[in-house]
């Protein structure tokens, strides 16, 4: 009979009913970002800790409808608070009382929780948040287990009819919001990779992005590099039909299983890691018959650490595998540097690094051939 009472049993019993309750977490993040509050306690900066009430106040009008009915329930706000404040997503200020007893319960944005607040293009990380949890990429996650059972459809398949790219395709609002949550984590990103001195573009003459979505890493390459002369962005049809236009980007409609423009650089970001091997390699071919002698592909891929440590990157990384797994790909995955060096080589591109240091999710490869 186990001992219930021990200690190692009391905090497994506490642990397997946190990771049991787990939804709450992301759930309440969604919540916070669809009622728009980071922008509300933000205020341009001031970011002076609110309370649930005063946050409500501040929120757009039309997030919580004016009438007295349902002007918002701020103990229901402050339960989401607290929970986020224990992810590190806000700072939680408990005021004394006049007595000295704890009082009313104030929040400001911690760093991470700044990732949600507007700028002034328009861009928060909030877009990504909401991308994930649409209805559609919901209704396949009580089938993960699918994956193991028959990985030759993935769970979103399984509960939508069809992969997700060709869902979102016929769905212009997903596909909107999807640009949008790419272009709010890759703008950053892209900031991060220019900035800090990332010297793969230099001399590059015509340029493509593969799936470059609405186009905005080029934009920013563009304006850092003005080597480039040729700029495209290449993506699905529909995404490309719906790109605002850039100086000096050429958009292009195609499928990169068919074929790739060529240019003297490709460039992709979060391509490879929602496809199985034999279709990164196909990606990976079309890229090499695509350049010239000594021309390289620059990928951006998220990489698993080969240790499954408890750290908040990996973590990062493995749930984001996981991710992988139920919507794009049963097989396709994250992978090791390892794994990315031998899909490289077996398409022919004769040498390969890895550079770790641009950011903490995305690693920068690059294949030469
Ligand atoms: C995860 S998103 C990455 C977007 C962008 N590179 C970024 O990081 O912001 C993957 C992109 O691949 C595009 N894509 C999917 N299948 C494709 C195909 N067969 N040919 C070209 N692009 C494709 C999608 O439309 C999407 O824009």
């Amino acid at each position: 009979m186990e001992d219930e009472s021990s200690e190692s049993r009391k905090k497994a019993k506490l642990a397997i009913i946190e990771l049991a309750n787990m939804i709450s977490v992301p759930m309440s993040l969604h919540a916070v970002v669809r009622l728009n509050v980071a922008d509300a306690v933000w205020q341009g900066g001031a970011n002076a800790p609110l309370s649930a009430g005063e946050i409500l106040s501040r929120l757009p009008p039309r997030t919580i409808s004016s009438s007295a009915a349902s002007a918002g329930d701020p103990e229901n706000l402050q339960r989401i608070l607290r929970l986020l404040s224990s992810y590190g997503v806000f700072d939680e200020h408990i005021l004394a009382t006049a007595a000295g007893e704890a009082g009313e319960r104030k929040y400001s944005l911690t760093e991470v929780g700044r990732t949600l607040v507007t700028d002034s293009d328009g861009l928060s990380y909030g877009s990504y948040v909401l991308q994930h949890h649409q209805d559609a990429l919901m209704r396949a996650w009580p089938l993960v287990h699918e994956a193991v059972v028959d990985p030759t459809t993935e769970p979103f398949a399984k509960a939508n009819g069809e992969p997700a790219y060709s869902y979102y395709g016929k769905q212009p609002e997903m596909n909107e919001l999807m640009q949008k949550a790419m272009s709010g984590v890759s703008v950053p990103f892209m900031r991060s990779m220019l900035d800090g001195g990332y010297d793969g573009f230099d001399g590059v003459k015509r340029l493509v992005d593969v799936g470059g979505s609405g186009g905005d890493c080029l934009r920013m390459i563009l304006r850092k590099h003005p080597n480039v002369l040729e700029a495209i962005n290449f993506d699905l049809p529909e995404v490309v039909d719906k790109a605002a236009s850039i100086p000096g980007v050429t958009h292009v409609g195609g499928d990169m299983f068919k074929s790739i423009p060529n240019a003297d650089a490709i460039f992709m970001k979060w391509i490879l890691t929602t496809w199985t091997d034999e279709e990164v390699k196909a990606i990976l071919s079309n890229c090499y018959n695509a350049l010239p002698e000594g021309g390289k592909l620059i990928a951006c891929e998220p990489m698993l650490p080969k240790d499954s440590d408890d750290s908040h990157r990996t973590r990062a990384l493995l749930e984001g595998d996981i991710f992988v797994m139920t919507i794009y790909r049963a097989k396709g995955k994250h992978r090791t540097e390892e794994e990315f060096k031998q899909l490289g080589m077996a398409v022919g591109f004769s040498n390969f690094r890895a550079l770790h240091s641009v950011d903490y999710f995305h690693t920068v490869l690059e294949f030469q051939k």
